[in-house]
């Protein structure tokens, strides 16, 4: 326990699939130390992890304004194309599992709610009225207030990593497929324990880095992919205590994991005690009101979604697999 603490997982929980990749956590230094049933492995690390990324990941849509126009664009298609690929109802359902929303009168953020396909999910156990969306673009928010269900939510415009909501404020802090794009991913994880009160639960959910070279490549170019490690030690840096990490992915991949996954895990972590984090960090890394470039943001931008459109064809090369290849046999 005491070295679990020290190296930032207190308690690591992997969902069905982990096999595959088993040997990859140990290069990492990550332990299994036992196992609850078949579908349900435990680890504790080995030895302290580091979160440090090569400079050489250009990651070209991983500031705000570059997201901003992103989304300025994306949100027309979104719900029909990645959705369906990457982040579809049952995926949602079970990585919100454990948010732990059993009460429909608990207060629930949902920050980088986009269009609110993740908020349709919490609209099931929470009542809408309590549930505040946040995000940075006016257009995916525009999609969120034409669904019915969601009339009752309280939409805003706002940065996840500096949200504006008071201190110990909400009971649940949700953030689904956002944090990439945040050019400072533990600013916003500090943030989320910020505005949680005593025993609120944080739950991140987001992509994961591939272990295949080509991969490897066009996920750099996008965007940030965290390990897993990474998600855990920024939970446990802000002061999150339980920090758990479910992995999640569509039916048809079968459990691979090396391509990367948009969605590929759910963590959580409670706040211990009230009050800010006791993490202290400097000023934010990106000044949005700072004049760019526009040639270098237009190539910036131009490269980045091509990158992007690499991974809208692999959930397709998935799905071709997942049918001709016959059940049982990995892929
Ligand atoms: C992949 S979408 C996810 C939307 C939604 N959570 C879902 O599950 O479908 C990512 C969202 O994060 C938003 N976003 C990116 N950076 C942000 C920031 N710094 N603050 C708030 N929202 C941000 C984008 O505008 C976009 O709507």
């Amino acid at each position: 326990m005491a070295n679990s603490i020290l190296n930032g997982a207190e308690n690591l929980n992997l969902i069905s699939g982990i096999n595959f990749h088993q040997s990859c956590f140990l290069k990492k230094g990550l332990v299994p130390y036992s196992s609850r049933n078949y579908k349900t492995k435990s680890f504790v690390p080995r030895c302290s992890m580091s979160s440090a990324r090569p400079a050489s990941q250009p990651r070209f849509i991983q500031h705000k304004k570059e997201a901003f126009w992103f989304y300025r664009f994306l949100s027309i298609v979104y719900d029909h194309v990645i959705n369906p690929g990457h982040w579809t109802e049952d995926m949602r359902d079970e990585a919100l599992e454990p948010a732990d929303l059993y009460d429909r009168n608990m207060r629930v953020v949902d920050v980088g709610g986009g269009t609110g396909f993740t908020t349709l999910g919490i609209v099931k156990h929470v009542d809408a009225k309590n549930v505040t969306i946040l995000d940075q673009s006016p257009h995916q928010l525009a999609k969120a207030k034409q669904k019915e269900a969601l009339k009752d939510c309280k939409i805003i415009e706002g940065d996840a990593e500096d949200l504006p909501f008071p201190t110990d404020y909400a009971d649940r802090y949700v953030s689904a497929g956002s944090i990439e794009y945040w050019p400072d991913p533990q600013r916003g994880i500090k943030e989320a324990y910020r505005v949680l009160r005593i025993g609120g639960k944080a739950c991140v959910i987001g992509p994961v880095y591939p272990t295949f070279w080509l991969s490897q490549f066009f996920a750099d170019i996008w965007m940030l992919f965290p390990k897993e490690e990474e998600y855990i030690e920024w939970f446990k840096k802000a002061g999150f205590k339980d920090v758990k990490l479910k992995r999640i992915g569509p039916k048809w991949y079968r459990g691979v994991r090396r391509h990367g996954l948009i969605m590929g895990c759910s963590v959580t972590g409670v706040k211990p005690l009230s009050g800010d984090s006791p993490l202290q960090l400097g000023p934010k890394a990106e000044d949005v009101q700072k004049p760019v470039n526009p040639f270098v943001f237009f190539s910036r931008f131009i490269v980045g979604a091509i990158a992007a459109a690499y991974f809208v064809l692999i959930p397709i090369y998935m799905w071709i697999k997942d049918k001709i290849v016959p059940k049982g046999i990995p892929i």
